[in-house]
């Protein structure tokens, strides 16, 4: 039988305990260690990612932190919120236009889904991005042109090709050290909603 998913936004009072044992990555054969792209990830939803998303909500950048659960607990999850293009850092300043106050910018900060839906081919992880795109365009009913970006650590190749998967493109790439700390690159995918 198939396990059903049901997709809601996380709140604190009830969710706090399972997020804490939220499990996206695992030590891979002959590692001592998660890689630690994944890793941080996985701390950023077990520690603050219902902090930060009552906080962005708080501070009027529309945080939304949302969870999907089967009979095993959290499944996947993810995290959006508002940018402020005159706060971009310098890097993505020069790479992304953005014309009039109609359109918005959101970042999809964090996405995953739990270890045992891993490596089956991404079915989960591509409804957790539809999910996550389509509560994009509901959180931005005013914008007639959304840009979506994302960054992503430059090891991540499983979230690099969920992206291509759904069309984003690589705005600026993610650099090894030692030449500075853009380990992270920007990738942008762009939704003008039907109204
Ligand atoms: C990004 C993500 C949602 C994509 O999911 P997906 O399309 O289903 O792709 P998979 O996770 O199956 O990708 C295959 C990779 O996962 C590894 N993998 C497969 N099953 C795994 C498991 N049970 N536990 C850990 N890793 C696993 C594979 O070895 C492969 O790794 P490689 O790219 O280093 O070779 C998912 O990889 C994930 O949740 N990652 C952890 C969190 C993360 O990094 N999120 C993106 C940045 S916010």
């Amino acid at each position: 039988m198939t396990d059903m998913i049901r997709w809601r936004e996380a709140a604190k009072k009830t969710d706090t305990l399972s997020l804490r044992t939220f499990t996206c990555t695992t030590r891979r054969k002959g590692k001592y260690d998660p890689p630690f792209h994944e890793d941080e990830v996985q701390r950023y939803f077990r520690q603050h990612a219902i902090t930060a998303a009552n906080r962005s909500r708080d501070q009027g950048r529309g945080g939304r932190l949302m969870i999907a659960e089967d009979s095993q607990g959290i499944a996947a999850a993810y995290t959006h919120q508002r940018l402020d293009p005159s706060r971009f850092p310098d890097r993505l300043a020069s790479a992304l236009t953005v014309a009039g106050p109609r359109e918005v910018v959101r970042e999809l900060c964090f996405l995953a889904v739990a270890t045992h839906h891993r490596g089956k081919g991404g079915a989960l992880a591509n409804e957790a991005i539809t999910e996550a795109l389509y509560d994009i365009i509901d959180s931005e009913p005013e914008a007639e042109r959304i840009h979506v970006l994302g960054q992503v650590d430059y090891h991540n190749t499983a979230s690099m090709q969920l992206l291509e998967r759904f069309n984003f493109e690589q705005l600026t790439k993610g650099v090894p050290p030692p030449r500075g700390d853009q380990r992270l690159g920007w990738w942008r995918h762009i939704i003008d909603p039907p109204r």
